[in-house]
Formats: C-alpha cells, structure tokens, sequence
C-alpha cells in the first residue's frame, strides 16, 4: 500500500477504545461520554481516571485518585534546582520537554512495565506536570515558587502556583472544563508520537517527551499562543474585518481555525466561546472575546466565499482568550494543553502497550519511498576524498 504526502490522513493506524471524533457531524466521545456532557457535569479527574481506566470512577474511587494525585503533587528537589540552571528565556515548552527525562529519574516505579505500575506513572505525571510549569514560570520571572496547595482541586491548585492567590470558584471551574475539553483527540500529532516510541517498549516518561516535542508545533498545540498574539496584535486596530480580509487574501492562515479531521465545528470551541464571553466580562476584559467574535464572524464569510467553508474555529480559538484572562502568559499556553493531554497521553501510552484495543502490541515502522539518488543495486563507486571530482560518483540526470 503507498500513501504518500497525505500526512496519513484518513488512515487507520491502530484500533483504539479511548477517544472517537465523528469530524463531519462535530462529535467528539471519551470512552462513550459525549464531550458536552463531561464538560457540563464532570471534572478533570473524573475525566482523567475515564481515560485511564476506561469507566467513572464510583465516589470513593474518584476521592482516592484526587488524594493520590495531591500527594505525588510534590516535585524532587533537584528538578527544581535544575530549573534554576536554565535560561530564563528558555521556551516553556522546551522546559517542559527537558523536565520529563528528570522526573522519570525520580520515578521509583520506572521500570516497572506492570499496568498498575503505569498508572501509577501516570499519576505522577498529571500531578506534577501543572507544579512544573507553575514553578517555570516563576523562576523564570525572578520569582519565589509556592508550594502545591492540599486542599485545593487540580486546576484551582495550579493557578494557586502560578499566581500565589486562590482564584475564584469560577475561574477554578472555568480551567477545569479547559482541561476536560483537552484531555484526549484520538491519533492527533503528539499522541501518535507518544505510542509510536513506546511502541519500541520505551517507558512512558519517553513517550511522553515525545509528544510535548510534537504538541509544541504551531499547526497543533502551538496554535493557542499563535491566536493569543494574533488578539494582542488587534487590540487597538479598528478595522479587524479588513485585516481578515487582508490575511486571507494574502493566504495566510487564520491561527485557531481549521481541523485535520473536523469539517464543521469543533464542539470543544462552541464550549470554550461561551467560557471566553463569561470570564470575560467577569474579569473585566471583554475585548479579547469580542475580537476573537469578529474575527470568526468574518472568516467565516469571507471562507465560505472563497470555497473553504469547512474552516471553522477549533479548540485553539476560544482557548486563548480565556486563558489570557486567567493571567496566563501567551508563551504558557501551549503548556497548559500539555497539563490537560498528560491524561490522554499516557491512556494511549497503556493502551498501545497492554494492547488493549488489538491482538498484540506491534512495532510502528512505516516505509519511505527511496527517492534519491543511486547508482542501482551495485552501489556508487567509492572516490577517495583527494581524487573526487565535483559530482564524483553521482549519475547524471
Ligand atoms: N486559515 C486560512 N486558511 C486555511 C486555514 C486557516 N486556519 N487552515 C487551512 N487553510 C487553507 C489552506 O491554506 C489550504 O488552502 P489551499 O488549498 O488554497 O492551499 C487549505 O485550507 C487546506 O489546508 P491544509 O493545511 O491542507 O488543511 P488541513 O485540514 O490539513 O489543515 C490545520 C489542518 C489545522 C493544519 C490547518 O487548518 C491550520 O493550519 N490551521 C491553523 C493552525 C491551527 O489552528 N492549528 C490547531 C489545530 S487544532
């Protein structure tokens, strides 16, 4: 079979139980839960214990995972002091990408290739991925770093370390949903790129490098900083449409719209663009939601005129002005996909090596077509370095 210069679109790699998209109806399912609903009714531990264990868990399942997750909450020592040694204009994504290496040093339960023992991995990663980024952002800025905050939920906690004050019951709740909406997407980019390295029976912290490295990418987690400095750009401009206009004309891209697999609404944006017009007006800064609310209204038009009516926002689009309301830094947006997608990771991680929706685990190795040079199956002459001429040994077309 030759698929070539498709980016693998359409095509089936593996069969899974976690996640399903229906891109043409705009559905999106965790584990059988529509979307709508976890968002509506459910938390991201909840949701985190769905992906990871394939069902709800019952109350005093849900407790237990929230308290073991609190106490894995505390990051070794020398993590932190390695954070220190890094430039303070180091990406936080790069960070982010170079911290997990270090945490899999300080996991007692590494090699442990048991499920269990991943889940318990796991564990560890959601609880100290959000402390991690949280810390950056502080030292980064000269700033002392808190210490995680038992009694606080897992999004409340977070913004607790980012800012040193407790955020208000909404805009806990508000970052919540943010996380359950960004949990898992089936085979997106850094998914993919998790289980293919575990694939090879690498450990999950691998795998996990892995997909930070993928997610950091503008065409896919990168997007929400994008759309964040796109607003900041528009903030004093009175024209918005003709600057949509202008860009499209130009052909360039709208950050936050578009969908590999989406070709109508992205149901986490519809969400999200209600989340961004409340905090919004309860923090006072409406303006991002209304220009992100121009924006859309325009592209829309002016892509359906131009026969690209299948571009709408995605979950980047909303994202970014509710985070910029939080205080979240522009540059910290991509991350906090990252605090989110940890779930989603890491089910897919135990999924692909447990072999839980296939007969048996299975090495990803994909084929290229050789389309270079060559001299056919004899191979080139070898010219030592002193008598090759220009071109030496390669045919002439
Ligand atoms: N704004 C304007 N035009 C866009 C667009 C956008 N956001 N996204 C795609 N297009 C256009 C492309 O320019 C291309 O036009 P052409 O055929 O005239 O060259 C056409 O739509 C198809 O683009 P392609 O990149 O092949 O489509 P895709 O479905 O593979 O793209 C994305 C998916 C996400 C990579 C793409 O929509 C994109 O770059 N979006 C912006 C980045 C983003 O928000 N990423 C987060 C994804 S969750």
């Amino acid at each position: 079979m030759r698929i070539k210069n498709m980016g693998l679109r359409g095509l089936a790699v593996a069969d899974t139980k976690i996640s399903f998209i229906d891109g043409e109806k705009g559905i999106l399912i965790y584990r059988g839960f529509r979307i709508e609903d976890l968002a509506k009714s459910s938390n991201f531990m909840e949701t985190a214990f769905l992906l990871l264990m394939g069902r709800l868990p019952d109350k005093s399942e849900a407790e237990a995972f929230q308290r073991q997750v609190v106490q894995a909450r505390r990051v070794p020592a020398f993590v932190l002091e390695t954070l220190r040694l890094l430039p303070s204009n180091a990406h936080p994504m790069d960070v982010l990408q170079a911290t997990v290496p270090l945490l899999a040093m300080a996991d007692p339960d590494l090699r442990d290739e048991t499920r269990d023992g991943n889940v318990r991995k796991a564990v560890r990663l959601i609880a100290r991925l959000p402390v991690v980024i949280a810390a950056w952002d502080r030292i980064r800025k000269g700033k002392d770093i808190f210490d995680p905050n038992p009694s606080l939920g897992h999004a409340a906690n977070f913004l607790w370390m980012l800012h040193g004050e407790n955020p208000s019951a909404s805009m806990a709740r508000a970052l919540d949903v943010c996380l359950v909406l960004h949990a898992d997407h089936t085979f997106n980019a850094s998914t993919f790129a998790c289980r293919e390295v575990v694939s090879t029976r690498a450990h999950m912290y691998a795998g996990v490098a892995a997909g930070v490295g993928a997610l950091s990418g503008e065409l896919h987690g990168g997007a929400n900083a994008r759309v964040m400095e796109m607003l900041k750009s528009l903030e004093n401009v009175d024209d918005v449409a003709g600057w949509v206009r202008g860009r499209l004309d130009r052909k360039e891209r709208i950050m936050g719209m578009g969908h590999a697999v989406y070709k109508t609404t992205d149901p986490r944006a519809n969400i999200l663009k209600e989340i961004s017009a409340r905090l919004g007006e309860e923090t006072g800064q409406p303006q991002w939601w209304r220009i992100s609310k121009t924006i859309e209204e325009v592209a829309l038009e002016e892509l359906e005129k131009r026969g690209k009516k299948d571009i709408k926002p995605n979950v980047d689009f909303y994202s970014a002005s509710v985070y910029h309301v939080m205080g979240i830094p522009a540059d910290l947006m991509t991350a906090i996909f990252a605090l989110s997608r940890i779930a989603g990771w890491c089910a897919h991680i135990i999924e692909e090596k447990f072999a839980e929706a296939q007969e048996k685990p299975m090495l990803y190795r994909p084929t290229a077509e050789y389309v270079g040079d060559y001299c056919g199956l004899v191979g080139c002459t070898y010219v030592p370095p002193e008598e090759r001429e220009q071109a030496a040994g390669v045919p002439s077309a």
